[in-house]
């Protein structure tokens, strides 16, 4: 594998192909990460993977200072998994070059709700770093995890709006065997903490079987479920029932119609802040 640390040589790296399949990280890799790369993969040849910590998405109080930086053992895995062809591992002053930056914005119903309202910034960081990282890498295809749903659909809608030539795939969320999904905040948890965090899906599923016995009072289940949350520990961020095509509240009939919807959270365990999300559709 690659490993190259400026647009200049991963461009060298990457002359004359028209077929790349991109998978964008923040580092810290683990088997979800691997897998979305296998899935790029099977769409394009040959694949990126690029690992940047993009200051830009964190807000002053969250955890770029502690977010974890392994790129030796990084590289490691991506070598043993032999899925990807370059790494592009910039530092800050090849993503970002001068002090004052461009910055794009998602549109607002989009980005300032759910994690745009509890974290505001967030998505025009990611929109703002995706771009440029697909400036450089020039792919395709590129893989994004639903894990991050409303980030992947962010940036759907950025290509759409930006008339990107790249195609955005969508890769299940990897899970533990416990349920929790997989995440490289999850080291953070201590071991009580780790044995509890299951609960956050555990109370996702639960909604998704309400919905699916046939409640519709949204509000109340949306409610039970935070509360069940907070009596366990959790500091609940949201716990919100929306349609899948545009993250808004269905409409009490829709619930009935079969509208595609998805169950979305957000709750800290101590420090560790983790999101979870679940698909589900009535049949009507
Ligand atoms: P990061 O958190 O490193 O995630 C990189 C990619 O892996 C994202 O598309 C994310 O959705 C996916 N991913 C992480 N955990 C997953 C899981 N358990 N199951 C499925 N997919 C999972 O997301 C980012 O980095 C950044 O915001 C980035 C897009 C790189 C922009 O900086």
């Amino acid at each position: 594998m690659k490993v190259v640390h400026t647009v200049e040589a991963l461009r060298d790296q990457l002359r004359g192909q028209l077929r790349v399949a991109f998978v964008p990280t923040m580092g810290n890799l683990h088997a979800a990460h691997l897998s979305l790369m296998r899935m790029a993969r099977q769409h394009g040849d040959p694949v990126v993977a690029s690992i940047f910590v993009n200051r830009l998405q964190f807000g002053p109080n969250e955890d770029f200072d502690q977010y974890p930086r392994t790129l030796d053992a990084d590289i490691e895995k991506l070598e043993r998994a032999r899925d990807v062809y370059a790494l592009f591992a910039p530092n800050e002053r090849e993503m970002y070059p001068e002090p004052q930056n461009f910055k794009i914005q998602p549109a607002q119903a989009l980005g300032s709700i759910l994690e745009g309202e509890f974290r505001p910034g967030f998505f025009m960081g990611v929109s703002t770093v995706v771009l440029k990282l697909f400036s450089c890498v020039q792919p395709r295809v590129a893989v994004f995890g639903k894990k991050d749903y409303q980030q992947l659909m962010v940036v759907r809608s950025m290509c759409r709006q930006f008339q990107l030539p790249v195609e955005i795939l969508a890769h299940e969320t990897v899970r533990d065997e416990d349920g929790l999904a997989l995440s490289s905040r999850n080291r953070f948890l201590t071991a009580d903490e780790r044995a509890e965090a299951p609960h956050l899906y555990a109370s996702l599923q639960r909604l998704r079987d309400e919905v699916l016995s046939g409640q519709t009072n949204l509000a109340a289940m949306e409610a039970r479920a935070a509360e069940h949350l907070r009596g366990r520990g959790w500091d609940v961020d949201y716990v919100a029932l929306r349609r899948q095509r545009d993250l808004l509240e269905p409409a009490a009939q829709e619930l009935c119609e079969g509208e595609p919807l998805v169950v979305l959270a957000a709750a800290r365990l101590g420090t560790t802040r983790l999101i979870d999300n679940l698909e589900l559709q009535r049949t009507p």
